[in-house]
């Protein structure tokens, strides 16, 4: 028979449980499945594509048929290279439907032989989005129920360094400009 191997494209800037939930409904569909997390120069991430792979592969120890990889340039040419005939993507929401239709059907041009499936992740997570996961946690809200203890863990540590940086570059003790100006006016 067959055996049905899938790649699980995407960022993964960070891994949240919308994902885990959609690896964990793939693995119990295909055969095999590979998370493959983009390698893109253009984009300045939040956590380096080792510090992704290392998330992913702590959270899918769980999954026999699951491995985590990296890549560059097209998906479907590394779905080629890896001999996978499925990607799998996950639509949340209806507005996600035009982007990922458009995405399905590039990749169709670009390699006929290779199918994409959509799956919806529990509806609990239809609103998780790695972008939104970012934009909380940098304004200092918790995203404790949204991403895996490892990953909450990891944001927390990349916004210490943040923060500590930012302290670093405050000016220690001299007066603002502002409050130089304040003083001046009170003497007259
Ligand atoms: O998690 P994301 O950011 O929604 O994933 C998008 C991703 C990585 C699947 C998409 O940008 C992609 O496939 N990029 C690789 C380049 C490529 O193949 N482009 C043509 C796709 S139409």
């Amino acid at each position: 028979m067959k055996r049905i191997k899938a790649v699980y494209p995407g960022s993964f800037d960070p891994p949240t449980n919308g994902h885990l939930d959609l690896i964990e409904r793939g693995s119990k569909i295909f055969d095999e499945l590979v998370v493959a997390i983009l390698q893109n120069p253009e984009k300045a991430p939040l956590f380096s594509v080792a510090d992704r792979r290392r998330m992913l592969e702590a959270m899918t120890t769980d999954f026999d048929n699951v491995s985590v990889d990296t890549f560059e340039g097209l998906t479907v040419d590394y779905a080629l290279h890896v001999e996978a005939s499925a990607l799998l993507r996950g639509i949340r929401a209806i507005s996600d439907y035009e982007y990922e239709l458009q995405m399905a059907l590039m990749n169709r041009k670009l390699q006929p032989g290779i199918e994409t499936v959509f799956m919806m992740p529990a509806e609990k997570y239809s609103y998780v989005s790695s972008r939104l996961v970012r934009e909380v946690v940098q304004l200092g809200g918790s995203v404790s129920c949204l991403v895996p203890d490892l990953v909450a863990q990891k944001l927390r540590e990349k916004m210490d360094v943040a923060h500590k940086f930012e302290n670093s570059q405050k000016p220690s003790g001299k007066p603002s400009i502002e409050a130089k100006s304040k003083s001046r006016k009170k003497k007259v």
